[in-house]
């Protein structure tokens, strides 16, 4: 463990040494070997087509620049610690994506990101200057406080249109958080970015860079249907949605993209209502009106009744769905069959503009007339195999005689789900929600919306972690929640978020509320809070889900850093092995240790850790499965015997327990050892 976050350098050459060993030597990679061994596939042209802007080699290098800070639990932000599955993040989130980089590498399922548009005046919010060497950034990313560094607030400043680089400022800023965004994600796994029309044009380049163009799954249009009341030429109403995979191939085969058809439960239920009317006698409607405004003798209701055919229920149904706004695809199934199944008609003529192998033009014979239908002119989708097995099934659907096309039937009850639309309507907001949870938010994203994203990109059962790291009012920590209610899921988030500061004149700052992280935190903790005492009313024991999430701080590390840079003379030098006497700052509580030692060592912050106590002071901490043990307070022989006793894979102690006993050190690592327990100290 080197106290420091995942190298992106060394993590890239070693993929690439094992895809291409031939093209190092002596651990460096070989450019005119590795030439040779892609021959034609490189270009050396340096007229050719590519996104740059200025500041665009720094961003790489800010990528490259490991974090040593690290992850502090906040019990008092968090809900019923223990069990929870869920993670809140408060910090910036460059960092916090660095921190991550252990524990999370290739575990993520989906990512929904809504970062700052780049408006002019909105939160975008950016390292200051690009242009400065790595070292001296490095110098800047550094420890604050005790060394006199500059302040993560003094680090950060507003981008402003009037700004010369205002484009290349945002395009540096997202570079390098998307880049340890792709890092985070699961082989099948995807990321969504909400964008509107300032950035939309540079963020589908740029993700083409990082996630390369095969692996764009779409562009969502998402109307709003509002357009902008302040626009200065054409008014948007809408906003794009960019979806790129990690891996297209392995993403399309494991996540079907679908979503429920909104309102098919509520077309089934008045089929069947309508259904159940087939060959009753009834008096139309009307009739009955007329009858009784204009106080008409009772016979013209007798002369008036009729049987309820399938004709009459079809064409109520069919008036009923034109009054319902359903979507497209829902308002095809307007038809209800002998069965009372409510189904569509679709062509089944051969869709491509050459024409149909031969098989795919033998003619349906019409049932009642006993004569060939007419052929499609380049013959049918199906072969005659396939049109045979839909003929036997009665998904084939005749005309009233042999002049009409024959088509396919689609049943509703079989097509629930629809594949996710390129554009999507929704024009809600969630003022009223969040006001029932006593908060406010400046423009958060509807978690109605959000949530019937998620479950397009996510399965319920699979413990998908979906990760938000511009998270602002936690819509999709929300949102997650509620999915899991509705289908007793078990997906679970991370959300991060800066705390920045709220405007002073808002309400929510009059309630107390300094940071946008404090106001999420809330609410997630409200939500958790209301759904868990709603979920133990139920007393539904099969589906008791919203359980709680877990916050951390990002926070600097606990651990004394080696500030070989601020070495200038032997003063200075001694000054520094003096402090490495011990190797924890002097402020550390142990808990934060604890947890700094869990995420550097790859472990996730959902970790559940026992507590063994042998008395007050005597602790260790132990991680599932026993794969670690640490301990941070005492170290004694009884606490040794308990390690024995344990067996931990590796057990991790603070070298200063050991108080320079080197002898005693030797000896519990040779008693370790024989009982096949790795040794470390820090
Ligand atoms: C457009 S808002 C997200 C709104 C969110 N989708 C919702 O429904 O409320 C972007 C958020 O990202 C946060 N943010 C900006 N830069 C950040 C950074 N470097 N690290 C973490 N959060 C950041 C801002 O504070 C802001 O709250």
């Amino acid at each position: 463990m080197d106290g420091k976050s995942l190298n992106i350098t060394e993590d890239l050459i070693s993929k690439l040494k094992e895809i291409i060993p031939g093209a190092f030597t002596e651990d460096k990679i070989n450019v005119e070997q590795l030439k040779q061994v892609l021959g034609e596939s490189i270009s050396t042209d340096t007229d050719r087509y590519q996104l740059t802007w200025a500041g665009k080699n720094e961003a790489y290098k800010v990528l490259q620049i490991p974090t040593t800070e690290t992850l502090a639990p906040n019990f008092n932000g968090s809900v019923n610690w223990d069990d929870a599955e869920n993670i809140f993040i408060e910090g910036e989130n460059l960092k916090v994506l660095k921190a991550l980089q252990k524990s999370y590498y290739g575990k993520v399922k989906f990512i929904s990101i809504d970062p700052p548009y780049n408006t002019g005046s909105d939160s975008f919010i950016y390292p200051d200057n690009f242009s400065e060497t790595k070292e001296e950034y490095l110098k800047k990313l550094g420890e604050k406080d005790e060394e006199g560094y500059m302040t993560r607030e003094g680090l950060f400043r507003p981008n402003r249109k009037e700004n010369g680089q205002f484009h290349s400022n945002w395009l540096s800023m997202m570079l390098p958080r998307l880049f340890l965004a792709r890092n985070l994600l699961k082989e099948d796994g995807a990321i969504l970015i909400h964008i509107d029309e300032h950035e939309q044009a540079n963020l589908s380049l740029l993700l083409n860079e990082i996630f390369g163009e095969d692996n764009l799954i779409g562009n969502i249009i998402w109307d709003k249907g509002n357009p902008k009341g302040d626009a200065m030429g054409i008014a948007y109403q809408h906003e794009s949605i960019l979806v790129y995979a990690k891996n297209k191939e392995k993403f399309l085969s494991e996540t079907d993209l679908s979503r429920k058809k909104k309102n098919a439960e509520r077309m089934l239920k008045k089929a069947s209502e309508l259904y159940k009317l087939l060959n009753t006698i009834d008096i139309p409607a009307e009739v009955k009106k007329v009858h009784k405004e204009f106080n008409l003798p009772d016979e013209i209701l007798t002369k008036a009744k009729r049987k309820f055919t399938l004709e009459e229920i079809n064409s109520q149904f069919n008036t009923w769905i034109k009054k319902q706004g359903l979507s497209g695809g829902e308002a095809a199934y307007n038809k209800i069959d002998e069965n009372g199944n409510v189904y569509r008609l679709v062509s089944m003529a051969w869709p491509n503009k050459k024409k149909a192998p031969d098989d795919y033009f033998v003619p349906l014979i019409h049932p009642v007339t006993n004569k060939a239908c007419p052929l499609p002119q380049r013959g049918w989708r199906f072969p005659t195999s396939t049109m045979k097995e839909l003929l036997d099934k009665g998904e084939i659907v005749f005309g009233a005689d042999h002049t009409v096309q024959p088509q396919r039937k689609y049943l509703l009850k079989e097509n629930m789900s629809e594949n996710l639309p390129s554009i999507l309507f929704y024009g809600g907001s969630d003022d009223s929600l969040l006001r029932n949870l006593d908060l406010e938010f400046e423009n958060p994203k509807p978690v109605e919306f959000t949530k019937s994203l998620i479950q397009a990109f996510t399965k319920p059962y699979s413990s998908d972690i979906v990760l938000d790291f511009f998270a602002g009012s936690g819509t999709t920590a929300h949102a997650v929640i509620e999915c899991n209610k509705s289908d007793n899921g078990n997906r679970r988030f991370i959300c991060v978020q800066l705390p920045e500061k709220i405007d002073e004149d808002s309400d929510m700052f009059k309630k107390g509320f300094v940071s946008i992280a404090e106001l999420t935190t809330e609410r997630i903790k409200r939500v958790f809070t209301n759904s868990n005492a709603s979920q133990a009313q139920k007393l539904n024991f099969n589906n008791k889900k919203p359980i709680g999430f877990r916050s951390f701080v990002l926070t600097a590390s606990n651990f004394k850093i080696w500030r070989g840079d601020m070495i200038s003379s032997e003063e200075e030098l001694l000054n520094q092995i003096s402090m490495f006497n011990d190797s924890i700052k002097s402020n550390s509580a142990s808990i934060n240790i604890l947890w700094e030692l869990v995420l550097k060592s790859g472990l996730p912050l959902t970790e559940k850790i026992e507590k063994v106590e042998l008395d007050k002071s005597e602790i260790i901490y132990l991680t599932e499965g026993h794969r670690m043990a640490f301990c941070l307070d005492k170290f004694t022989p009884e606490i040794q015997a308990k390690i024995i006793e344990l067996a931990p894979s590796v057990f991790i102690c603070l070298d200063s327990l050991f108080n320079k006993d080197d002898r005693n050190k030797t000896n519990t690592q040779l008693k370790l050892q024989d009982n096949g327990i790795e040794f470390k100290t820090l």
